[in-house]
């Protein structure tokens, strides 16, 4: 059975940030074939093109988590209606040096969650633009832009009833999708 590794990244650095719970609880609904890895972002340097010829070991590491993935993942809060900017940041590291970006070509999915109506809908759409220019194919539909309320998450951390018919969806389309970039 062919195996898909899928490298996570998760746009907040809190402790206790919803978007990880997110991301910790929808990896659940995968099938067994698919493994979902988290990477780290939070450890990385501030971007600094001085340093493209001698990249730090953690950057290093990220791009190599990256191009050993076959697809990825991202689940990112919205911050002043925009990506965080240390998601941004790893997503400039990994693009780098020129003509060395490990994102290209990988499918993706997007999602998030905020205590926000709007749902990180407008976070979502700059990352969509970003990877577009990365040459990263986003999964388009469904979308998913959670806002944070009572019942989200079980006592176990699992995606709450409400929820899960609905982000059950999600992910199997999205792996389907992915099946479809690798054959
Ligand atoms: C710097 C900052 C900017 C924020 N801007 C927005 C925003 O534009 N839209 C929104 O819905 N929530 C915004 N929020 C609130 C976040 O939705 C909330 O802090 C959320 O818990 C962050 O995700 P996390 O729990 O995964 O860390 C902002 C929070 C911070 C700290």
């Amino acid at each position: 059975m062919i195996k898909y590794n899928i490298a996570v990244i998760v746009g907040s650095l809190r402790k206790d940030s919803f978007n990880r719970k997110l991301a910790n609880a929808i990896v659940k609904l995968g099938p067994s074939d698919f493994t979902f890895k988290q990477v780290q972002i939070g450890d990385l340097p501030l971007y600094n093109q001085d340093d493209d010829a001698n990249q730090a070991d953690s950057v290093k590491r990220l791009k190599n988590e990256i191009k050993a993935a076959q697809g990825l993942l991202f689940v990112t809060p919205e911050y002043n209606r925009s990506m965080p900017g240390v998601l941004k940041n790893a997503i400039d590291h990994a693009s780098r040096p020129y003509g060395q970006s490990v994102w290209a070509g990988k499918p993706a999915g997007v999602l998030g969650a905020s205590i926000g109506v709007i749902g990180t809908a407008l976070s979502q759409q700059h990352l969509r633009n970003v990877l577009a220019y990365l040459d990263v194919p986003t999964l388009g539909q469904p979308e998913v832009f959670i806002q944070v309320k009572d019942g989200l998450f079980d006592e176990a951390g699992n995606i709450g009833a409400d929820s899960k018919q609905f982000l059950q969806n999600w992910m199997d389309r999205y792996v389907a999708w992915v099946k479809k970039h690798a054959a």
